[in-house]
This record gives C-alpha cells, structure tokens and sequence, in this order.
C-alpha cells in the first residue's frame, strides 16, 4: 500500500517564504514542506528550526532544505522570492529584477517534472503571475497569485473597526492590481448579508460619513504603513498564500479573491488580475463575473490596464 505524501515548495526562504512554511506546519496543510532558497544555508536554517516545532504541533509536518529538480512530484509550489521594494518604490518599480528571479526558478522547476499549481506570492504579483504562467506551459488554472486577497483583508479589517462585527462576516472583494490602481466594488460589500452601502443609508450619523475612497486608499497604502514600521510584510500574505492551498488540498470549491489568468472573463484578455475565483483540487476551478455598476467596472478595467503595461514591458 502507498500512500502519496502531499508535498508544497516553498522557494524564496526569506520572512514571507518562511512565514509561509510555518503557517502550513503549524496548520497541517500537508505532509512535506520543501525549503528552497539560492541562500542555501538560510534554507537548511528554517527547516531545522520548524522541523523543531513539530513536537509541539497536532500533527507531524516533513520540513527539509531541498532543490528545483526534487520538484517533479510536488503539489503547489509557493514562489516567494523576489526584491522587496525600496522605500519611496511602488510594488512595480521591482518588477524586472522579480522577473529575471522567476525565470530562474520556474525553468528549472519545470525541467524537473513539475504538474502542480504555482501560487505567486513575490511582487508585483500579478504581473509576475502572468509572466509564470508563460514561463510554465502550465494551463491558467495551474498558476495563480495571491493578488487582492490581502488588500480584500485589509479593507474588511477597517471595515469590521467601525461596525464591531468580525471581518469574516464581511463579504466582499479587492480587485485589480495588488497595487495602487486596486479598487472595491462596493455595491458587492455585504455584512452579514446585508449591503454594506444600505448600512451606511440606513445609519447617517454614525457609518454614512464613512469614506469609501478613503477606505481604499488606506487598504494600498496598508502594506507600506506595515513596511515603515518593521520592514516588510509576511503574516497576513502568508496567511493569503495557505488559504489558497488549504483550498487546493481539501478540494474546497472555495471562493476568494487570487490573481488569475482572464481570457474573456469580464471582456479581459492577456491579463492577469485580482477577481474572485473559485479554488478547488483543480486549482483556479471557475472565475465569479460579478456584476458591477458602470463607475466599478471602469475603475477595473483601468487597474487591469495598469497591469498589462508592465506585463508588456516584459516583452509579452
Ligand atoms: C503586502 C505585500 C505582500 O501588501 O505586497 O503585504
């Protein structure tokens, strides 16, 4: 008898890679972890030191330093290296060193065999996304980032603050670049079931002088106001990236906000952009065309412009 031991890389071992990693272990997503990282040394450190937390977890996680060519029989595969931005640079302004990283880590993870799903954490993540879905040869529904999923957090944290209502009762999406352009279709933000934007009518003293833009530009500036105070950012992205194998490994048919390939979802081609998406074993099972008001759609579509700017400055 065999049973198959479910495998995820981790490449990139730095604190998102290895915030990944830890998440995963600590929430018994699989049964081996693979460590990879150019820094060797640093790769071997990390799985050692979570490979010392299993005595204290639910169950036993596999942590070890590993390589591309061991990759051929690996599930999802997280790419979390890259360049983080500077301060007074934007998620794009890294864009061609990002690039130039991912190349050399998807060709030889492909040479090895490789047949999973790529989850795209490094920056800026959709176009990076879009560039390793053109690396791979991979269907769409192989590759996908992590996106808006954060920036979706983020904006139902601020939201949860003024209502007092957990963020998981707050139904709604970021869409659009992880990035500046980003934006929310508000008229598809429910608490609890009910419209976000008929709470604020129906409350004009206290929630009705919530500002929406506002609201927005605080979710794209979050990750810097993070960045400012302790250098970058990894428990929430890592948080992001396991949900998405969580819904891979236990085929959950679960709808969250990832970066995805379109190819006419929403009239989009050759673009790869934050949208919700439905996650199961098959990866990006289904894409949710939600119905937005003519000003949201504009504003979509102009963030996806955004995004296919730089992915032509790849040569795309
Ligand atoms: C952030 C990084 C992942 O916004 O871009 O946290």
């Amino acid at each position: 008898m065999s049973i198959k031991p479910r495998k995820v890389a981790v490449v990139g071992t730095g604190l998102v890679g290895s915030s990944c990693a830890f998440s995963l272990v600590n929430q018994g997503v699989c049964e081996e972890v693979l460590m990879i990282d150019i820094n060797e040394e640093r790769a071997l450190g990390e799985a050692m030191d979570l490979t010392h937390a299993v005595e204290y977890l639910p169950q036993r996680t596999k942590i070890y330093k590993s390589s591309y060519d061991q990759c051929g029989d690996v599930s999802a595969v997280i790419i979390a290296a890259g360049a983080p931005p500077k301060y007074g640079q934007t998620r794009l302004d890294t864009l061609e060193i990002s690039a130039r990283i991912c190349t050399s880590i998807v060709e030889p993870i492909m040479k090895s065999g490789f047949n999973g799903c790529f989850i795209i954490v490094s920056n800026p993540v959709d176009i990076i996304t879009y560039h390793v879905w053109k690396l791979s040869g991979l269907p769409r529904n192989q590759v996908m980032g992590t996106g808006t999923a954060i920036d979706s957090a983020r904006f139902k944290t601020f939201i949860s603050e003024y209502l007092d209502i957990d963020p998981r009762s707050i139904q709604g999406y970021a869409m659009g670049e992880h990035g500046d352009s980003q934006m929310v279709p508000w008229s598809h933000v429910y608490v609890g079931g009910k419209p976000f934007l008929k709470i604020m009518e129906q409350n004009p003293d206290t929630y009705g002088k919530i500002n929406l833009d506002e609201i927005v530009s605080r979710v794209t500036k979050s990750g810097w106001d993070i960045v400012h105070r302790k250098g970058t950012t990894y428990y929430g992205i890592a948080s992001a990236a396991v949900a998405v194998i969580k819904a891979i490994f236990h085929d959950e048919y679960k709808i969250m906000p990832a970066s995805v390939i379109l190819d006419g979802e929403y009239n989009e081609y050759n673009v790869a952009t934050g949208v919700p998406a439905i996650i199961s074993a098959d990866g990006v099972k289904d894409i949710v065309e939600i119905e937005m008001t003519e000003d949201e759609l504009y504003r979509f579509k102009k963030s996806n412009q955004v995004i296919r700017e730089y992915i032509a400055r790849l040569g795309y």
